[in-house]
């Protein structure tokens, strides 16, 4: 015997097929109140331990221009990291003081315009020092305040590429010539590291307050940890990890605690920025596609869906994102304990969102996919389809955020398509 579907799962299922009907197949749908509830949770962690906290929203990460407001309504400054980012950030209106300009390649008049509006600039490298100097000595009546990234070895983690050895020649040289300037200062420092867990976070922090205690004879302005940290996960995703995924508290107690120890919590003490991307927007956007078709080949079941890896993991690493399938005929649809595949409507061969998934499903059927906010719209191409619309909300109550693009969108850019 069966047991009805229960009633959430079935209206889920009409209020998928309402927004289909409007929006298409696939869409992705944001959920602003565990974002905004990601953010109240890091910020009240880390001001526990460091009331001088900043948090500066990563927009690489996922730079939907919604979810970019909705961090400087909350008080968060913007990251960016090239001339896009922060043409983004100032087109939605957010005060030059209040980004954080960091990245490899920062084109000269975007360096100039951020320099003019009192924006943080990060220098990676001798290049940026070079532009930031330049156009300092091209309006000597202007002050500037610099931050200088740093790259120093963390045990266990694999070099970065960014920004100056501080062991090297070049680093001195850099922050002597800064020093040195009449009208550029140099603020603080910055550093970011491509590691997750926490041991990582606790050595990043002690290895800036020890170059600072070099560098600074009086506190810095702002010290700045980057991003890199981890969100909340479903256990499934979790155990995936290899290493067990630290809270928010984790994390501001390991970096909070040699802050306040080092300077105090006091107003005299260095601003601490971190730059979060993946903990605030991960766990907030899911991805829906239908079941468009079944087939056997040999002994596997396919389910191809209107959607792809490409969606929720664009360089495809992450083949096991919590999935469900969400049933047009809820429990009550045939039994179907062989497991399928879902397949993705690309023409590469390794084009699978999910392996083994236990059925049932069944076409008209949707999946759902979850924690997959992070560098998945912003890195997914046009291939194959143009790129799904990306909603808040279903049914009557979605509202588009990206509209879905359609083939002029992308075609005006070459000339004579
Ligand atoms: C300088 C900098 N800050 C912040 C981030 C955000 O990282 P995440 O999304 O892992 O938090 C990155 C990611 O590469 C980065 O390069």
């Amino acid at each position: 015997m069966k047991t009805p579907a229960p009633a959430g799962a079935r209206s889920l299922y009409a209020q998928l097929q309402r927004t289909a009907q409007t929006h298409g197949d696939a869409f992705y749908v944001f959920e602003e109140q565990v974002f905004r509830q990601n953010y109240a949770s890091l910020r009240a962690a880390f001001e526990a331990q460091y009331p001088r906290t900043q948090i500066a929203y990563s927009y690489k990460t996922n730079y939907t221009p919604h979810v970019c407001r909705v961090i400087h309504q909350l008080g968060g400054f913007a990251e960016v990291v090239s001339e896009m980012e922060f043409g983004l950030a100032r087109r939605l209106g957010v005060e030059g003081e209040r980004i954080i300009y960091n990245g490899p390649y920062k084109s000269v008049a975007s360096v100039r315009d951020a320099l003019q509006a009192g924006t943080i600039v990060n220098i990676d490298s001798r290049r940026d020092y070079d532009i930031v100097m330049a156009e300092a000595a091209a309006e000597p009546g202007r002050k500037n305040s610099v931050g200088v990234r740093c790259n120093f070895e963390l045990p266990g983690v694999a070099r970065s590429r960014f920004g100056f050895d501080t062991g090297g020649a070049e680093f001195r040289e850099v922050t002597q010539g800064l020093r040195r300037s009449r009208n550029v200062t140099l603020a603080g420092l910055h550093c970011h590291f491509p590691s997750r867990d926490l041991e990582s976070f606790g050595a990043r922090a002690r290895g800036i307050l020890s170059i600072a205690r070099e560098l600074f004879p009086k506190p810095p302005k702002f010290l700045n940890l980057g991003g890199g940290f981890c969100g909340s996960m479903p256990k499934s995703l979790a155990s995936r990890q290899s290493f067990k995924p630290p809270t928010f508290a984790d994390y501001a107690a390991a970096i909070g605690e040699p802050f306040a120890k080092a300077y105090g919590t006091s107003g005299a003490a260095p601003t601490l920025f971190i730059e979060p991307g993946t903990a605030l927007v991960a766990n907030t956007f899911k991805f829906y596609a239908r079941v468009i078709s079944l087939k056997e080949v040999g002994s596997r079941k396919i389910a191809t869906v209107a959607g792809s890896i490409f969606n929720i993991s664009p360089q495809a690493r992450t083949p096991h994102l919590p999935v469900r399938v969400i049933r047009q005929k809820g429990d009550d649809g045939p039994e179907s304990p062989a497991p399928y595949d879902i397949a993705g409507y690309t023409c590469i061969e390794g084009d699978y969102l999910t392996r083994d998934l236990i059925g049932p499903v069944e076409v008209g059927d949707f999946v759902e996919y979850r924690n997959l906010g992070s560098y998945s719209i912003v890195m997914k191409p046009p291939f194959i389809l143009p790129n799904v619309p990306v909603l808040s909300g279903t049914g009557d109550k979605a509202v588009v955020l990206k509209r879905g693009e359609s083939i002029d969108d992308l075609f005006r850019t070459f000339p004579g398509a």
